[in-house]
């Protein structure tokens, strides 16, 4: 089920939102080479308990036999796509790292996520880093309403495989707001026209998940780790939005 948010609802999933963007703004000033992955959710974790919220990913359940999520963010570096459990890596000059941010206040939850270069990196890095921000921004633009979902997914992966990388295919944004992830799912690939339609007052998580090389994933044993299977890098780019007046507001802003 699709919820339409009141305007009440809206306030509070912008004010999650606006702690989640803040968050990932000081996460960005604080990687550098030699912090590590620890480090950076304890800055977050404290910075987010300091606006009376909570971090929404920690202590997450997917269900079946894997572990609640014990992060306060995910941090996920270079062939890592998503869900890379904070610990004791140090960062190293060359790296690129994913960090996605989730919180709830007052019940209300906002989600984004962001890839940051560590020092210097590739040619290649960066241009994966910039293609997966635009494919973003062009997702974004889709999200008006009486579109459907899947002129999304078909704007991110046109701008993706034109510039000769790979969207993940097993990961997917989604709705959020009342729950961390709500319907509908947001595919970053698919055909224009089709899904579910876009309506004022709904609130969604795009997030392209973009790779280097092939699509393919799987999990590591620690239940959550996504990598890509050719071991090569990964960019994700994640942003909260409000469908609002026919036009996409982008919520996880500062
Ligand atoms: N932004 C990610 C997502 O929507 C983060 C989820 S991490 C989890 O899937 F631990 F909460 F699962
Ligand atoms: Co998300």
């Amino acid at each position: 089920m699709i919820y339409i948010k009141t305007k009440k609802e809206i306030d509070l999933i912008r004010e999650s939102s606006r702690i989640v963007a803040e968050t990932l703004q000081l996460l960005k000033r604080n990687v550098r080479p030699g912090i590590t992955t620890k480090e950076l959710d304890q800055i977050a974790e404290d910075y987010i308990l300091s606006n009376n919220a909570i971090a929404a990913f920690k202590g997450y359940s997917q269900g079946g036999s894997s572990i609640d999520y014990p992060g306060a963010i995910c941090a996920s570096i270079d062939e890592q796509v998503v869900h890379g459990i904070p610990g004791n890596r140090v960062l190293k000059e060359g790296e690129i790292i994913s960090l996605d941010v989730g919180v709830k206040k007052d019940g209300y939850y906002g989600d984004a996520a962001l890839t940051v270069a560590v020092g210097n990196i590739s040619e290649e890095k960066r241009k994966l880093m910039e293609v997966t921000e635009k494919s973003l921004y062009l997702g974004i633009e889709q999200a008006i309403e009486n579109n459907k979902v899947h002129d999304i997914s078909a704007a991110v992966q046109e701008y993706v495989e034109a510039n000769g990388f790979s969207v993940v295919r097993d990961l997917c944004g989604h709705g959020v707001g009342k729950h961390l992830h709500e319907d509908p799912s947001i595919p970053n690939f698919g055909k224009q026209g089709t899904g579910p339609k876009l309506k004022n007052g709904m609130t969604i998580a795009i997030e392209p998940m973009v790779n280097l090389g092939r699509y393919e994933v799987k999990t590591l044993f620690d239940g959550w780790t996504v990598i890509a299977t050719d071991g090569l890098a990964s960019a994700h780019f994640e942003h909260t939005i409000l469908i609002f007046n026919g036009q996409p507001e982008i919520l996880t802003v500062v």
